[in-house]
């Protein structure tokens, strides 16, 4: 079964076939909301809105350990995360579609890791290539097969937000070489490592970064927001039509 994790503009999945809802609690505090499982196509998936359904928890207050936790515990082999970002390098604009192969974690104050507390062994999980590789290939044939305009690699900067960055700051993570930038892609494919789920992120630029052209306001449901989450549920039928989930 693979798990899907709904961002802004995704907190329904209208091409799952609901079974069931299921409320999970861990030991890490409750999920942003109940679970979701269904079938895209023959494929089993399990849904989960990251924001919560009404879009109530703002980036920092999401609990990213219960969230992980709670999918890991219904067996998930795999987990795909869908994120809106902002736009930084020219080919990323609005309406673009991005796999990212790397992440920087600019991120401060969450709760970020698993291995926490007197009774946790210290793990210093393995990192170098946050996303898994052929989760990422899975996802970049579903990209090619559904034709959205995609770019098929990328870094991500995670900002805490939920602030919109400065332009300096932009400039700054341009500098270190960031391609888009987004609030939630940390620490959750961290906790996902730490888990050992296989973990790859499928972004939706709604936007362009600060100082980059274009309105300085996000905006989830415009056309633009709109008309790229379908381009994501067309990726999400081509990756499950494709391959056993
Ligand atoms: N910055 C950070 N996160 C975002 C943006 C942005 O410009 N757009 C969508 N998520």
């Amino acid at each position: 079964m693979l798990a899907i994790i709904g961002g802004s503009g995704l907190a329904r999945l209208p091409i799952l076939e609901v079974t069931h809802r299921q409320v999970v609690r861990t030991p890490y505090g409750d999920p942003s909301c109940a679970l979701t499982f269904g079938r895209i196509g023959q494929q089993n998936v399990v849904f989960i809105a990251r924001h919560g359904y009404g879009h109530s928890l703002a980036p920092h207050e999401i609990n990213y350990r219960a969230n992980i936790w709670a999918l890991k515990e219904q067996g998930v082999k795999g987990i795909l995360s869908i994120g809106s970002v902002g736009g930084i390098r020219p080919d990323m604009g609005p309406g673009a579609l991005v796999v990212p192969d790397n992440i920087i974690d600019y991120t401060w104050g969450r709760k970020h890791t698993f291995f926490d507390g007197p009774d946790a062994p210290v793990v210093h999980a393995e990192f170098t290539t946050p996303y898994d590789s052929s989760l990422r290939d899975r996802l970049i044939e579903a990209v090619k097969a559904s034709a959205s305009p995609a770019v098929t690699a990328g870094v991500y900067a995670c900002t805490q937000g939920p602030r919109l960055e400065t332009a300096a700051e932009i400039l700054r993570f341009e500098r270190d070489g960031a391609d888009i930038v987004g609030m939630t892609g940390m620490p959750e494919a961290a906790l996902a490592r730490e888990q050992n789920l296989p973990y790859a992120h499928l972004c939706l630029v709604v936007n362009w970064a600060a100082g980059k052209g274009g309105t300085r306001t996000v905006d989830f449901n415009n056309t633009i927001a709109e008309q790229g989450m379908s381009g994501v549920t067309a990726v999400l039928q081509a990756l499950l039509a494709s391959h056993p989930a």
